[in-house]
């Protein structure tokens, strides 16, 4: 599937992205473990959710929908999945393999989690090295999946990450709920903290100081009712979109601004975007807001790296936010990026540089010289976050972009090319 987007045009109007990937995911996961039925509405019904959603199906949970974003899971308890028959398909999704990897290592049965082509080239040892020192038996090819997980009866561990990730994080304290003893945590720089906020709604008692958070595990998850905000990761290529576009001015609604995940919004700032909140107020636990967001000149910048977790899957964006400001701008400290989806440096480099863009790729980052786009055509690698950004930068090309490779965008985002047209994008879906 590729996409055609014609240059120009603005973004105006108001919409509602889809729901916040991370949240659905561990609404999921902890309404499944819990107690009694939880329901779910604004959920992301993208496939790498739709994958959870079938691990836990297939593990004996009843799930109803989803249904124009509302799901109703019967929990079984911590104690109640049963051995699934097949292996669980991943797909695509870090998220579900890391998390669902964390859950699995304590069970009383043997599962196998497998993914896509790209699930299967990233590193699952950062899971794997914690969850065996607590006590789990796993074994992967040369710490890629599958994963061929034995249940064991697990302990307790201070762990302190040697990478700032979310993942890792949420799949030791989802172990943690099925060993014996206190499981803690420390990481090197705040990761999104939706686990140890669902964890809480769930009646989970969790220790938290900053980098740091712990639990003992034999407690039990109460199901609860979880209203989903829209993903600041998905508003991201609108943000981006209304910024560089002449003309602009777009309101995104009840969109999710969790401290953990707004760094987008202190970088496009820096960089001189407009973008105001308002209606600012907190949705189950989680702090959501409207955003409107007018066009704007932007000057490159050095962005901080520890801005880097705080915007960790909006690099793809800032990548063309930077090819449409005046300057250079710097990315450093975010060689993270090079393990996501595809290679996000090297195939937004290429992808640029394509479009006429002088950029200096770095181990960990690059140095981006703002300048004139051109059309052409790029290959997004199956990377849905790559695609919409690449879409988002016709309307400062000079020329047509096709887009490569863009099936994987209904992974976190199904209607986007829908959103993106209604707002002002001239962009066309080619099947095939
Ligand atoms: C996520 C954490 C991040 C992020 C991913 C979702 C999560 O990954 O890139 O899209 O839901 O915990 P890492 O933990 O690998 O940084």
């Amino acid at each position: 599937m590729q996409y055609i987007v014609q240059p120009g045009g603005a973004l105006r109007g108001r919409l509602r992205v889809p729901g916040d990937k991370s949240i659905s995911h561990r609404s999921v996961i902890l309404g499944a473990l819990s107690n009694g039925v939880t329901e779910v509405t604004g959920l992301l019904e993208g496939a790498d959710v739709l994958a959870t959603i079938a691990a836990f199906r297939a593990m004996g949970v009843a799930i109803e929908g989803p249904r124009e974003g509302c799901l109703r899971i019967h929990g079984v308890g911590l104690q109640g999945l049963q051995a699934p028959q097949i292996p669980l398909d991943c797909g695509n999704s870090g998220t579900a393999m890391r998390l669902l990897a964390g859950v699995l290592a304590g069970q009383r049965f043997a599962s196998t989690l497998i993914g896509d082509e790209s699930l299967q080239r990233r590193p699952m040892g950062r899971v794997i090295e914690p969850l065996r020192q607590m006590g789990a038996r796993i074994t992967a090819q040369e710490g890629r999946a599958p994963l061929q997980i034995v249940g064991a009866p697990l302990h307790g561990i201070n762990y302190t990450l040697p990478i700032a990730s979310a993942q890792v994080k949420s799949a030791i304290l989802l172990a943690g709920l099925y060993a014996k003893g206190r499981t803690c945590v420390r990481e090197p720089a705040p990761t999104r903290d939706h686990s140890e906020r669902m964890l809480r709604g769930f009646g989970y008692a969790l220790a938290q100081e900053p980098l740091y958070s712990c639990l003992e595990g034999g407690g039990t998850l109460q199901a609860q009712t979880i209203d989903v905000p829209a993903d600041i990761s998905s508003a991201t290529f609108f943000l981006l979109g209304a910024t560089i576009a002449p003309d602009s001015d777009l309101l995104l609604e009840n969109v999710g601004i969790n401290p953990t995940r707004t760094g987008v919004i202190e970088i496009l700032t820096r960089m001189g975007a407009r973008i105001d909140l308002t209606q600012l107020r907190e949705v189950g636990g989680e702090p959501v807001a409207d955003i409107r967001v007018r066009s704007a000149r932007l000057q490159g910048i050095d962005i901080p790296p520890r801005l880097v977790p705080l915007a960790i899957d909006e690099f793809p964006a800032v990548f063309i936010a930077a090819a449409c400001a005046e300057g250079r701008t710097v990315i450093s400290g975010a060689e993270e990026l090079r393990v996501k989806e595809s290679d996000r440096i090297a195939v937004m480099a290429t992808g640029l540089r394509t479009l006429g863009i002088a950029v200096e790729e770095q181990p960990d980052g690059a140095i981006i010289h703002g300048g004139a786009l051109q059309g052409g055509r790029v290959d997004s690698h199956g990377d849905h976050r790559i695609a919409m950004s690449f879409a988002m930068a016709a309307l400062r090309a000079a020329g047509p972009i096709q887009i490569e490779d863009c099936r994987n965008v209904a992974t976190s985002f199904p209607n986007f090319p829908e959103l993106a047209i209604e707002a002002g994008l001239s962009l066309q879906v080619q099947e095939g």
